[in-house]
């Protein structure tokens, strides 16, 4: 055997074994990379859903109101549930907010006396416009697009942050 050969032999061996390495590398990316950078291409998924009637709630009226996720998993059963507050602020102009307080995540419930949203978990205290009265949240409350269609109120359901730990 001459040494070019050899050479040939040793070429050959540093590749194979190059691409040896290379294709279970690539196979064990593609996934990964793929779980990472899913979630940043993908387009986040609203539907409008009637949540009640004009003349299910007053002018100056806040009611909590329930509605099926955007995106509801076959096998989510009742958590595909959510809630949101809605308020009529006149005839024709509706607000909504998420249930969820900006510190925490905590349910909030309308004080209708008071005309604030409380907090039980920290104290957190909410304007009726969703802004911050008091207490540790650090934003208002999430608010949600609302529109009138015909005699119908809608809200664009999409997924709500829940706290602020994850944003
Ligand atoms: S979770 Fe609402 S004040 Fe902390």
């Amino acid at each position: 055997m001459n040494e070019q050969t050899n050479l040939d032999r040793r070429k050959f061996l540093v590749r194979l074994t190059l691409l040896a390495g290379a294709v279970p590398a690539v196979l064990v990316s593609v996934p990964i990379f793929s779980a990472l950078l899913g979630p940043l291409l993908q387009r986040q998924k609203q539907a409008w859903r009637r949540v009640a009637s004009l003349s299910d709630i007053a002018v100056g009226e806040t009611k909590l109101i329930q509605y099926v996720n955007a995106d509801p998993l076959p096998w989510a059963g009742v958590t595909a549930k959510a809630a949101a507050w809605l308020r009529r602020e006149t005839e024709d102009r509706f607000v909504a907010f998420s249930t969820h307080c900006s510190h925490l995540g905590c349910p909030v419930r309308w004080e209708d006396k008071a005309q604030l949203f409380l907090c039980p978990c920290h104290g957190g205290v909410y304007y009726k416009d969703g802004s911050v009265a008091a207490g540790p949240p650090p934003k208002p409350l999430t608010k949600i697009d609302v529109r009138i269609n015909k005699n119908d109120v809608e809200i664009r359901t999409a997924p709500v942050p829940i706290t602020t730990i994850t944003q």
